[in-house]
């Protein structure tokens, strides 16, 4: 027990000892003396104050001058300042104080005035506790966001992988953002975006994970927004866009579309070789890294007339003719045939089906149908022979993408996996409903004069 009081006085005698050998003393303005152990904690400001207000005035006794302030911050900026006038010391917010956020993480700021005494020194530490309020909107950074992509392109990609999606935000107390897809983009089916993680060098910036959830194959560059919005009252949200553009040259190789059909009903044998074949769904055309060294290939189903058709290539690769060569006279007997046009580079193939439709002999063996039914028992065996010929012809991931996409497309599936179809439609549209273009398809590729003819290669 002795002990103890003993401690206790010793420490009472030295702190009187030094106050008095700094002889600086500080009050309040009720006349209580501030201690020279403690910070003092100033009352709480929110973030938006205007530069220049004074936060507190102090009266200061024996205080000849401010020989220093120190900041505590990780900008080593001054966000309040003290000066003496006269015996009261006043401290203000500075001009930085608007730059505070941007700078700085701490709800509070700390700095250390040391006053040069009539003898010695001493210091004061002064904390100033501060309120966020949400004034700062998030900001996407390096934004907008364009990412060149293959098509097809897979699902459960992470974009952000190939370059970063960040949205600041300054606010002091905000630690995450809600990042989300336009509900409205046909799009937002195929993506998924969320809060990935706060940048450890910086606990401003946001990261955003943004996925594929739906293989992609589209076949023009679409853009769609994204949105960052900030947890606290009032709601801040900002957008910005990202882009997907087609990297079309290292895409896979694709047809346009998976079936042609051209009616050759009437096809007299004088006028067959060398007969254009004219589709109903527009010129054959492809899109892909096509080159120079691609291979086309072409197969009649029943292997009779394999040698009977020749392919020709526009110049700038894109579009297909399909000519008929010396047709034997069987080949009119025929009331349909079904190619196989196929393409091959390294790396990548496609391949779409041609039906043909000759004149054959079933007009007279076949009884009369009503269109509409003739539509529809024509296209049945078709869908059937097209599922099961593009499996034989190795027509791979393009194909069976094509396919699977259609048989979703049927449901409520997001638009932009079902690129295909909505053209094919749009096409048909087109042509009943432009009197202008009087039922031909408008989507003709004007061949140039000088067609290449190109190798065509045996399956
Ligand atoms: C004087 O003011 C200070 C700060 O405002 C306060 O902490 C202290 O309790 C006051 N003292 C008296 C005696 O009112
Ligand atoms: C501190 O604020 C007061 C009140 O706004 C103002 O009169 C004074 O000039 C300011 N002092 C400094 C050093 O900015
Ligand atoms: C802080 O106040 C001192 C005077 O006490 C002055 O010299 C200095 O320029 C001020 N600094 C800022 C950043 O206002
Ligand atoms: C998506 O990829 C992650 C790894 O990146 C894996 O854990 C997850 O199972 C994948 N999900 C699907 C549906 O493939
Ligand atoms: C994020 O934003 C979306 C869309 O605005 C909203 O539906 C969702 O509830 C938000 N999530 C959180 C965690 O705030
Ligand atoms: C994107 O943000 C701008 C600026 O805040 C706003 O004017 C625009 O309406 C927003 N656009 C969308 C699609 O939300
Ligand atoms: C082909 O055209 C002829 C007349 O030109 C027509 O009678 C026939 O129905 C057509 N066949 C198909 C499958 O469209
Ligand atoms: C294909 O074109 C490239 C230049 O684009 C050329 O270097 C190459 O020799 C060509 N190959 C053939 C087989 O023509
Ligand atoms: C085509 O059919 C007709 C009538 O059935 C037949 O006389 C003719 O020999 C056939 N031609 C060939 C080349 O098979
Ligand atoms: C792609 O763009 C072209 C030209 O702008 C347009 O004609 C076509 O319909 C578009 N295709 C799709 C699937 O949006």
């Amino acid at each position: 027990m002795a002990s103890f009081l003993w401690f206790l006085f010793l420490i009472l005698f030295c702190r009187e000892n030094s106050a008095q050998t700094q002889s600086c003393q500080l009050r309040w303005q009720n006349q209580t003396t501030i201690s020279n152990t403690f910070p003092i904690i100033l009352e709480t400001i929110e973030d938006i104050e205007p530069p220049g207000k004074t936060l507190i005035t102090l009266i200061g006794e024996n205080v000849e001058k401010i020989a220093s302030i120190q900041p505590d911050s990780i900008k080593e900026l001054l966000y309040i300042n003290a000066t003496l006038v006269g015996t009261s010391i006043i401290i203000n917010l500075t001009e930085h104080f608007v730059d505070y956020e941007k700078y700085e993480i701490r709800e509070r700021i700390g700095i250390r005035i040391n006053f040069q005494c009539t003898t010695g020194t001493r210091a004061l530490d002064v904390r100033q506790p501060i309120k966020d309020t949400n004034n700062h909107d998030p900001e996407f950074e390096n934004s907008p966001y364009v990412f060149q992509l293959p098509m097809p392109f897979p699902s459960n990609f992470s974009l952000d992988q190939l370059g970063k999606i960040i949205a600041r935000d300054l606010d002091i107390s905000q630690t995450y953002l809600n990042f989300s897809l336009d509900p409205n983009h046909e799009i937002s089916g195929a993506f998924a975006i969320s809060y990935l993680e706060a940048d450890p060098n910086d606990p401003k910036r946001h990261f955003a994970k943004l996925m594929t959830t739906d293989a992609l194959n589209l076949v023009n560059d679409t853009t769609f927004y994204i949105y960052a919005t900030d947890s606290q009252e009032p709601i801040r949200t900002s957008n910005t866009t990202v882009t997907i553009r087609v990297d079309n040259k290292n895409s896979a190789l694709r047809f346009d579309e998976p079936f042609y059909s051209a009616n050759c009903s009437n096809l007299r044998p004088e006028e067959a070789h060398g007969f254009v074949l004219k589709f109903e769904e527009g010129d054959i055309s492809l899109r892909g890294g096509i080159d120079n060294e691609t291979e086309w290939s072409i197969k009649d189903t029943s292997k009779q007339y394999d040698n009977n058709f020749k392919i020709s290539v526009s110049l700038n690769l894109e579009a297909v003719q399909i000519s008929l060569v010396n047709p034997p006279g069987s080949f009119f007997n025929e009331s349909s045939v079904v190619l196989i046009l196929s393409v091959k580079k390294v790396g990548s193939a496609g391949s779409t089906v041609i039906q043909l439709t000759l004149p054959g002999r079933q007009s007279s063996e076949i009884p009369q149908m009503s269109p509409e039914q003739n539509k529809c028992s024509d296209s049945i065996p078709v869908i059937i022979t097209l599922a099961v010929l593009l499996g034989i012809a190795s027509a791979g991931l393009i194909a069976s993408i094509v396919l699977w996409r259609r048989s979703r497309a049927s449901g409520a599936a997001p638009e932009i996996i079902t690129t295909e179809s909505r053209e094919e439609m749009r096409e048909v549209e087109r042509m009943d409903s432009d009197v202008s273009s009087n039922g031909v398809p408008r989507r003709s590729v004007a061949f140039n004069d000088t067609v290449e003819e190109i190798k065509v290669a045996k399956l």
